[in-house]
């Protein structure tokens, strides 16, 4: 009896391994997060039962306890299992929840890679987080805080000014103030700050400096969304692709765009 952690990376599904693709072919049941497109992936399990089990910020959300329950339960019928997960399952997927309940009753796991928010935004960016002399760090970080954690706002600020090159997840709402603490704890105000929606595929790009986010915020974004900032943004190449166009009335006020010929 085994449970298979599939990472089904960013959403574009040549990007999954081929690895993840084949175990798929082999589900008898995928139990899949929520705003992951899923059609191009169904072609590789039609068979299988795809359930979603997806959390939302804000919205109603499968409990965390359910979806473990879940996990075993199908386990111990003897089917397949596939959980798979948006990126890479390590990240921010509250993977060590499932391991372990899965790990109480004895069942086999397997941890199947993908390719993280943070590299498919660069790549989308056509830059590198890393820099020659410039950035020999990389900080994956998320201001969210879980239902019973408590105020940890320094920490990931912390974190941010310690690394070169950082990489922030669940942030876009939060992406004025985290801007103007950046800018008051030390950070340059001309350090660039790209942002990407829906990475790998089609959604919106910009590349702005921490006082241009700080002065103007972002707009509201539909799909989910990476930050990147550092001096190794600096070389982003910003490609304005939106397939979600707003009305001029729902369009908040933004500085202008910087792209990078
Ligand atoms: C719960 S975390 C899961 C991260 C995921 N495990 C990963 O490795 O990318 C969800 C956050 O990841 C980021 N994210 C996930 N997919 C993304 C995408 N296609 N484009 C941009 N950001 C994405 C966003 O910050 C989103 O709020």
């Amino acid at each position: 009896m085994k449970v298979w952690f599939i990472g089904a990376g960013p959403g574009d599904p040549e990007l999954m391994t081929r690895k993840a693709w084949r175990i798929l072919s082999q589900a008898d049941v995928v139990l899949h997060d929520a705003l992951m497109d899923t059609a191009g992936m169904q072609e590789a399990a039609p068979n299988a039962q795809w359930l979603e089990v997806g959390k939302r910020s804000g919205r109603p959300s499968v409990e965390q306890a359910f979806i473990c329950r879940t996990l075993v339960t199908l386990a111990k019928r003897g089917l397949t299992v596939v959980r798979l997960k948006g990126g890479d399952p390590s990240i921010f997927g509250r993977l060590a929840e499932e391991l372990q309940a899965c790990r109480a009753e004895n069942l086999e796991i397997e941890i199947i890679p993908g390719v993280t928010a943070a590299c498919a935004a660069a790549a989308d960016l056509q830059t590198s987080l890393t820099l020659r002399g410039e950035s020999r760090s990389v900080a994956f970080v998320t201001p969210r805080l879980g239902k019973h954690e408590t105020n940890t706002r320094s920490e990931w600020l912390t974190v941010a000014l310690a690394a070169q090159t950082t990489v922030l997840y669940m942030a876009s709402a939060q992406a004025k103030d985290i801007c103007t603490a950046l800018i008051e704890a030390g950070k340059s105000k001309q350090t660039p700050i790209c942002i990407v929606e829906n990475a790998s595929r089609t959604g919106q790009r910009f590349k702005y400096t921490l006082h241009e986010v700080a002065q103007n915020g972002l707009p509201v974004f539909e799909g989910p969304v990476t930050l990147l900032l550092g001096q190794a943004l600096s070389l982003a190449h910003v490609q304005q692709t939106s397939s979600t166009a707003r009305s001029p009335e729902q369009q908040p006020t933004l500085p202008s765009q910087h792209a990078v010929a």
